[in-house]
């Protein structure tokens, strides 16, 4: 059996989606354990583009299996349009294909406008949220008044769930000055819903088991990042879910003796879209000249990534919270033609080193970074297929990252597209 978590090491927009596809060649099963379509992870194969949100980024590989756990929250509208725009470029996903938890929280309409209402009520304070509703169906998921896949099967059921669920939803909807919802209007739209996802409908961790028990490859595929990690990321600016590699466990139902390696995709700088503390942000040329190479725009809401330099403190904090045994180093190329670049090795609060990354915001804005420098290099570096074709300054920057996170790179990413890769050691064990 080979199971492998891949998450992503910072604020997400790593590239987790460009390195899933690549590794999705040599997988049977590709697999999302949290996060919903707050995500957007782009693919790109022989110069087109697709942004995936829902789907696993396996699913353009007709020979890989792909399923959706019930540790994300689903909004089905979503899930339908993406596999009704892959049908229409002549993908067509059976539902053998695609496997979808039937307990996996349901994003309701009241979820997307909670979250927009609440951002706006918090101003200048913002968390920044993606506005898909994912906060406020996590709440209802952990409130334990969850609308789940299989309640959308039958209006009877649905009906019993939302007249449950609704004195809770009505109190809080009038709170932010909103009318209650029409039930029957919501029961029949979402039963419609239901019926068409109903043969993707599965026990997703019994299949993951199966697949594993015959020896089958899965990979898991993080969403958003650790720094966004509910519990361990920089709070309250994070995500609602574990995006943390034991997230993967709970959030598929497998246990954790069942896998094999953990790697982390790491951009070879850092960007963080939304609101909250980021130490080694740049809001200089330098800054705008890594958002202007590297397209640092969001692929789910378009806004401008904020964008600084690499933190191996902040690393190395993503390295101990997954057990990262690999890393993706990727984006090396958008940093060509600087001529010092700067790695972030700890941090100082009030003047004292700091021995712990401090997560929670009010502690990591009071952070200084502590530097060291190294030299840039000028060539377009895209090209390159092997390691030692890369300039002898950006293999010092690479290895001084490894050296100091004390992680090995699988694969060094030098564009977004599929083969512009330089692959150093395989990461599905033997
Ligand atoms: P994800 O959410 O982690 O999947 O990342 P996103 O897709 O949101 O953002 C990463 C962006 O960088 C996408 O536009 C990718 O096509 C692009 N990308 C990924 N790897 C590389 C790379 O090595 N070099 C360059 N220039 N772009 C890359
Ligand atoms: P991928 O998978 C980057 C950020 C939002 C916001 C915070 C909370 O593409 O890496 P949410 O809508 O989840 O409640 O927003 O999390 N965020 C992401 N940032 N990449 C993502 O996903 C993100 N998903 C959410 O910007 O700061
Ligand atoms: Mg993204």
């Amino acid at each position: 059996m080979s199971a492998v978590i891949l998450v992503g090491a910072q604020w997400g927009d790593e590239g987790k989606g460009k390195i899933v596809d690549v590794l999705a060649r040599d997988a049977h099963w590709v697999v999302r354990f949290q996060g919903g379509n707050n995500a957007g992870h782009t693919l790109v194969v022989n110069g087109q583009r697709r942004v995936l949100h829902l789907l696993p980024s396996g699913i353009l590989h007709s020979n890989v299996k792909c399923a959706i756990g019930p540790g994300v929250v689903l909004d089905p509208e979503v899930l339908l349009q993406e596999l009704k725009a892959l049908a229409e470029s002549g993908i067509h996903v059976p539902p053998e294909r695609l496997r979808v938890s039937d307990a996996v929280p349901i994003i309701l309409p009241w979820h997307r406008e909670i979250d927009r209402l609440r951002e706006a009520r918090l101003g200048a304070g913002k968390i920044g949220t993606t506005g898909k509703g994912i906060g406020p169906c996590y709440e209802d998921a952990t409130g334990r008044r969850a609308i789940v896949a299989r309640d959308l099967t039958d209006k009877a059921r649905l009906l019993t769930a939302l007249q449950r669920i609704a004195p809770d939803v009505t109190l809080l909807l009038a709170s932010l000055g909103v009318a209650e919802p029409d039930w029957e209007t919501v029961a029949d739209h979402y039963v419609a819903l239901g019926q068409k996802l109903l043969p993707h409908l599965d026990d997703v961790g019994a299949r993951i088991d199966e697949a594993l028990t015959a020896g089958e490859k899965v990979l898991m595929e993080g969403a958003q990042g650790t720094l966004l990690d509910v519990r361990h990321g920089t709070y309250p600016f994070v995500t609602s879910s574990a995006t943390v590699a034991g997230g993967a466990c709970t959030g598929l139902g497998i246990g954790p003796t069942r896998i094999d390696r953990v790697v982390g995709v790491v951009k070879a700088y850092a960007t963080r879209v939304g609101s909250g503390p980021f130490p080694t942000e740049l809001n200089d040329d330098i800054g705008q000249r890594l958002r202007d190479v590297g397209h640092e725009y969001g692929s789910t809401t378009g806004r401008p990534r904020r964008c600084g330099w690499l933190d191996v403190f902040a690393l190395k904090h993503a390295a101990r919270l997954n057990g990262l045994s690999g890393m993706f180093l990727n984006k090396i190329d958008v940093m060509s033609g600087l001529e010092r670049v700067a790695i972030c090795t700890g941090y100082t609060i009030d003047g004292v080193p700091v021995r712990d990354f401090p997560s929670h915001s009010v502690d990591l804005e009071r952070a200084v970074p502590v530097y060291e420098w190294h030299d840039g290099w000028q060539e377009n570096i895209s090209g390159c297929r092997n390691f030692d074709a890369l300039p002898v300054t950006t293999r010092a920057y690479i290895r001084r990252i490894e050296a100091l996170t004390g992680i090995g790179c699988d694969l060094i990413s030098v564009g977004p597209d599929r083969d512009e890769s330089i692959v150093l050691r395989a990461t599905w064990p033997a």
